[in-house]
């Protein structure tokens, strides 16, 4: 039987938190309820213990609990602690580290996983503080779910509301199953995000990779259990859990990162490199009569270095972003850098900064056209490939 610790928010979905605790036990889950005072507004301590079959839990004061189990213990009993609905308010304790309270104290003393099913005002969930937090969280590892968009409580229309206790129960189901770990023991070097070639000491010329789609990766490639390098040109974008990051700036400096992390099993080179570098100026370049020229220098081809290298990792993935002939010119570089596989992206329509990509995949065995999706999803979707070809 596995174990969930259910921490219920005071916002009117509380109500909906009854009917998952039946989902739950239905599926032969304990459930043990922790309520904050909020959520005794919208619910009883008694409806959530009969629908439980355990006591509940409402304050840190209560002495003979502390005597019998202590909040440290409840937090570590459970497979996994749960949180719904996330009100704005737990949300922001649980990313500041707060713990006034028993559900807070238990957010924080817990070393489970956590999943967050948020439910909220439209304007509180999209409010800066409120993205800043969720943001936060994720990359501190908490699973938060996205809520569903509808008509809500309040009045208003947009995303906010609870997910169903179904939708809710399915997640719960799949962060208690045990993560399969097929690159377990396998290093895999990715590159992400732009590069940075200075002019003068104030100015650089960039391009516009977001790094979202190579950090997507990184990540996927960690949760199947990989050791993950990640060299990231300068992006804006938190590391995603268990991945080590090497920051750089240039292409020279990610050429010699990528040397540094060498050997690995595979390496996915994301990183919009900028193919030339400036001659750069020593000091700030000064308005004058006439405009200055710059003089431009080929920058190293990471990738073709990698593939050419006696180091060269078994599987070397590289991307190509193309305006136009995308399969044509991806076929093409795939044969010219000597690479295993490459994935083309159009970069004509809206991918920069996005947070969806339509790819084509090239390998030996031909073209795969992948339908447009989320650019974890094609991450994801890219693992898995990749765990397939070192497996066998
Ligand atoms: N790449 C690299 N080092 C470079 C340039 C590109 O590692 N200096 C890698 C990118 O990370 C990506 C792939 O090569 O995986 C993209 O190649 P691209 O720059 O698009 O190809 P080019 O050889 O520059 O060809 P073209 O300019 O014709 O598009």
């Amino acid at each position: 039987m596995k174990r969930v610790l259910l921490i219920v928010g005071g916002g009117i979905a509380a109500y909906k938190a009854c009917e998952l605790v039946r989902l739950l036990r239905r599926r032969g889950h304990g459930v043990r309820c922790v309520l904050t005072d909020g959520a005794q507004h919208f619910v009883t301590p008694m409806t959530l213990a009969a629908l439980s079959e355990d006591q509940v839990y409402t304050t840190l004061w209560d002495l003979k609990d502390e005597a019998e189990m202590g909040h440290i213990q409840l937090s570590r009993q459970a497979d996994l602690v749960v949180v719904a609905p996330a009100t704005a308010d737990l949300l922001a304790k649980m990313a500041a580290g707060l713990a006034d309270d028993l559900a807070t104290t238990l957010l924080l003393a817990t070393d489970k996983p956590v999943l967050a099913a948020p439910a909220m005002n439209v304007r509180m969930w999209t409010h800066a503080a409120t993205v800043r937090n969720v943001a936060q969280l994720r990359a501190d590892g908490v699973t938060v779910l996205e809520p569903d968009e509808g008509a809500m409580a309040c009045g208003e229309y947009g995303p906010g509301r609870l997910p169903e206790p179904a939708a809710i129960a399915a997640a719960i189901d799949a962060a208690l199953a045990p993560a399969p770990r097929p690159l377990a023991a396998r290093h895999v070097l990715v590159s992400a995000g732009p590069t940075h070639e200075p002019i003068d000491p104030v100015r650089y010329i960039a391009n516009r990779s977001s790094g979202k789609q190579g950090f997507a990766i990184a990540r996927a490639l960690a949760a199947a259990g990989a050791r993950v390098t990640l060299v990231a040109g300068p992006v804006a974008l938190a590391t995603p859990p268990g991945v080590t990051r090497v920051d750089v700036e240039t292409a020279k400096e990610m050429a010699a990162a990528v040397d540094a992390a060498l050997p690995a099993d595979a390496a996915v080179m994301v990183a919009a490199v900028a193919d030339w570098r400036v001659e750069v100026a020593p000091q700030k370049v000064k308005k004058g009569a006439a405009a200055p020229a710059l003089t431009l220098v080929e920058n190293p081809d990471i990738l073709a270095g990698l593939a050419a290298s006696p180091r060269r990792p078994r599987l070397l993935v590289g991307f190509a972003a193309e305006t136009e002939q995308v399969v044509g010119q991806a076929v093409a570089k795939r044969a010219r850098k000597g690479i295993d596989w490459i994935v083309a992206n159009d970069v004509s329509a809206d991918v920069f900064g996005g947070d969806a990509n339509a790819v084509t995949l090239v390998t030996a065995e031909g073209v795969e056209t992948w339908d447009r999706a989320s650019k974890q999803q094609v991450a994801d979707r890219l693992a898995e490939r990749i765990a397939t070809a070192l497996l066998t």
